[in-house]
């Protein structure tokens, strides 16, 4: 029961309940990054939603053609969509008004920035009546389980999220995802396809120079967060795509020698000069190799479908009835 004169919980702008280990670990020695997670302030959602809307930036443009076309068919006797990293549930809105019109009754966001979950709800309720909404303010590296299994579901992780993770966290993650599903359920998955280097490293460091302000904003981020005194003047983004890893390695690096305090939890962090702390990557992928990792997470392609340019796809996977593993004894 809710009281008016309840202290209300104390919020924060970005998930902290695993920041302070995380700076600890990722922050000393060598070999520094942070969970793409903590980009996604308030600011940072704002600035990725500007990401999206840059000319450089193809992944958002190209989706949304797919998901134009084949919609219709992917919700065919669906009864839930849950979405993992919604963000604004912009491109949702097309798998929305197909839900709505087949018949579906519920749409679950699941994001970790309680601002756009909370700026997109009002929207999305007005725009879909016949639909139950709900929001939900998690990490969907932690807290798949929290929501309830009511219907048939489709679960979807739009906008090549999936290419945040290494490929070793990426088979656990897929892993747990599968566990999401009963079968007959499917989860459809956008993935960025290797390109041209030119046009994917152009879309990670555009010339309205957004993409830079959405990574260094992760030192506000820190700063606020942790009582600490980085500056953004001492750091310099860049994004060039690894070859033999097939991804976008985004970092900031360290323009002079920095020493800093993060007073909150009474931790300094040093950079030689040159130093780069990796704020995200971004892999890209080709099918075959996708198809093996589904199969490695106990899921199998049932459906491909790309853009004219064959730039992006969406997969559509299901749950194996069966799976065999193989344990060596020797
Ligand atoms: C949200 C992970 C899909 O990798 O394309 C874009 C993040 N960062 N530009 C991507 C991002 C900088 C984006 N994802």
């Amino acid at each position: 029961m809710a009281s008016s004169d309840a202290p209300s919980p104390p919020t924060y702008e970005v998930d902290i309940s695993t920041l302070y280990e995380d700076v600890r670990s990722g922050l000393s020695g060598k070999n520094k990054r942070l969970s793409p997670k903590y980009l996604y302030d308030a600011h940072g959602s704002e600035l990725f939603d500007r990401i999206t809307e840059q000319p450089e930036y193809y992944p958002t443009r190209t989706e949304t053609e797919i998901l134009e076309d084949v919609a219709g068919e992917l919700l065919e006797g669906v009864s839930e969509l849950v979405e993992l990293g919604s963000g604004y549930s912009r491109k949702t809105q097309i798998l929305l008004d197909a839900l709505e019109e087949d018949g579906g009754d519920r749409y679950v966001a699941l994001d970790v920035s309680q601002s756009a979950i909370e700026a997109s709800a009002p929207r999305l309720i007005e725009d879909h009546p016949k639909l139950s909404i709900e929001g939900c303010v998690a990490d969907f590296e932690k807290n798949l389980d929290i929501v309830e299994h009511k219907g048939r579901r489709l679960v979807c992780f739009l906008g090549s999220t999936l290419g945040n993770f290494v490929p070793a966290e990426r088979v656990k993650f897929l892993d747990r995802v599968q566990a999401m599903l009963a079968p007959g359920d499917e989860l459809l998955i956008g993935i960025d396809l290797v390109k041209d280097i030119e046009v994917m490293e152009a879309a990670y460091d555009d010339s309205a120079g957004v993409s830079a302000e959405f990574a260094l904003n992760l030192i506000t981020v820190l700063n606020r967060e942790l009582d600490g005194d980085l500056r953004i003047e001492d750091f310099e983004y860049c994004a060039p795509y690894d070859r033999d890893n097939n991804w976008i390695d985004m970092k900031l690096r360290a323009i002079r020698a920095v020493d800093a305090h993060f007073a909150k939890i009474d931790f300094d962090v040093h950079f030689d000069e040159g130093e780069e702390l990796r704020t995200e990557v971004s892999c890209k992928f080709k099918r075959e190799r996708f198809e093996r990792t589904l199969v490695e997470a106990g899921l199998k392609l049932t459906r491909w479908d790309t853009d004219a340019n064959g730039w992006f796809a969406l997969a559509l996977a299901t749950k194996v009835q069966y799976r065999t593993r193989f344990r060596s004894k020797l």
